[in-house]
């Protein structure tokens, strides 16, 4: 079941998101931060948080936000699903639900930002497969060698 992301979520998903294995220690920190500030304030900016619940237990999860100073472009900040459940298109679901939502918020453009280091591979795969093009690559951006690559969805037609 897909529902509203809520704060007794917040362990469980910075739980799943450490879990994956893919994320810095640095990025599970500001995981937690957006998670605070989401409930804090951000939700009331139209950011937008969804929880993959199964058997009462959040197991993934998807959370985008519009774009500061664009006419209606939004970005995916985060996806995940936790490690034993991958595979099992439950991202697909969340993927599906938060551009459904984004549509509702008559999103135009979806950017999805990842990394270009190999452990990223099925995740660029996952994007690649549900649409997104490689828009744009900065070299080095993370750290040498770890290059940042934007994904972009259009979510309405021009
Ligand atoms: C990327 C992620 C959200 C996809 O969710 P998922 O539930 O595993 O994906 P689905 O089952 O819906 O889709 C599977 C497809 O995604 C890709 N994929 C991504 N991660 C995969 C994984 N760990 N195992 C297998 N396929 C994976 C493959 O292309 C696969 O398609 P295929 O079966 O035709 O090869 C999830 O694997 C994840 O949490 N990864 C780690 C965190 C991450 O990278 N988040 C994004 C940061 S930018």
């Amino acid at each position: 079941m897909i529902r509203q992301t809520t704060p007794e979520d917040i362990p469980a998903l910075i739980a799943l998101a450490e879990g994956t294995e893919v994320f810095k220690p640095l990025e599970v920190v500001a995981l937690r931060e957006v998670l605070d500030d989401y409930f804090a304030f951000e939700h009331e900016q139209g950011h937008r948080s969804l929880t993959y619940e199964h058997r009462g237990c959040p197991i993934g999860f998807a959370y985008s936000a519009p774009a500061a100073m664009t006419d209606r472009t939004w970005y995916l900040y985060w996806i995940a699903v936790a490690k034993l459940s991958q595979a099992r298109g439950i991202g697909t679901e969340l993927l599906r639900s938060a551009e459904a939502e984004i549509r509702r918020h008559s999103g135009r453009v979806l950017l999805i930002e990842t990394s270009s280091l190999s452990h990223y591979e099925p995740t660029r795969r996952f994007y690649l497969k549900h649409g997104y093009e490689q828009a744009a690559v900065i070299r080095d951006f993370y750290a040498d060698g770890d290059d940042l690559i934007v994904f972009r969805k259009r979510m309405l037609s021009p």
